[in-house]
């Protein structure tokens, strides 16, 4: 019974969770722009370094960027990760976006979501969603690294957490986690967080961020 109520839940998910598609296996198998050692990685002469890890699986993702100091264009997009096949695809793919047709401006690149690149590799499983989340926070992180690098930290962008269930401590992070882990619905992220079960005054606020999230990085439900 389990099993086929698991089943039953995957194939809701549009069908297409098992399989990758043609341009994620070849970015998978071929990444580009990807350290292979940690010689190459230790001697390379970065303008900005993002380091983050994905709370959904304990992940890591190291990215470098190399900027044209006066057209603020990203040369260069270098990266490692323990990432999976979907984290090593998309930041692949996202290494290429930023750096093709002679750079992406650093503010135009500090806007990329993780819907560009989901679209550039012709889509990806939903459950694997937040390991192209790793590459777009990461590349932001080296943005802001290389803003503060360059004396320029009035333009560091940082995204603060705002806490929404008072007793709980649970913050819009932590809703944007879990809808990134799959909770579709109040019932699922309540679950995931637990969040509103003392304090139900956040609930409203809780549900709005729930319906924001979902239409970020999955469109309209
Ligand atoms: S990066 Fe951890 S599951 Fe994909």
């Amino acid at each position: 019974m389990t099993n086929e109520k698991n089943y039953a839940d995957v194939k809701t998910n549009k069908g297409k969770d098992w399989f990758y598609t043609d341009i994620v296996k070849e970015h998978f198998f071929n990444p580009k722009n990807l350290f292979k050692t940690k010689e190459e990685a230790d001697n390379y002469d970065a303008d900005g370094m993002g380091m983050v890890g994905s709370p959904a699986c304990g992940d890591m993702m190291k990215l470098w960027i190399k900027v044209d100091s006066k057209t603020e264009q990203i040369k260069e997009c270098k990266w490692q990760t323990f990432g999976c096949a979907s984290a090593i695809a998309s930041t692949s793919m996202l290494s290429v976006m930023v750096t093709e047709n002679g750079g992406m401006k650093v503010d135009d690149a500090m806007s990329i979501k993780p819907q560009d690149i989901v679209k550039r590799l012709h889509d990806l499983p939903p459950r694997k969603f937040h390991c192209s989340v790793l590459g777009d926070k990461a590349l932001r992180e080296a943005i802001n690294n290389f803003f503060e690098k360059s004396g320029q930290k009035d333009r560091v962008i940082r995204q603060g957490a705002k806490v929404i269930d008072k007793i709980l401590n649970i913050t819009d992070k932590d809703i944007e986690e879990a809808v990134l882990e799959g909770a579709t619905n109040f019932e699922s992220l309540q679950k995931k967080t637990k969040i509103g079960v003392q304090d139900k005054s956040c609930i409203p606020e809780a549900e709005q961020l729930l319906r924001f999230y979902r239409e970020k990085y999955f469109g309209a439900d």
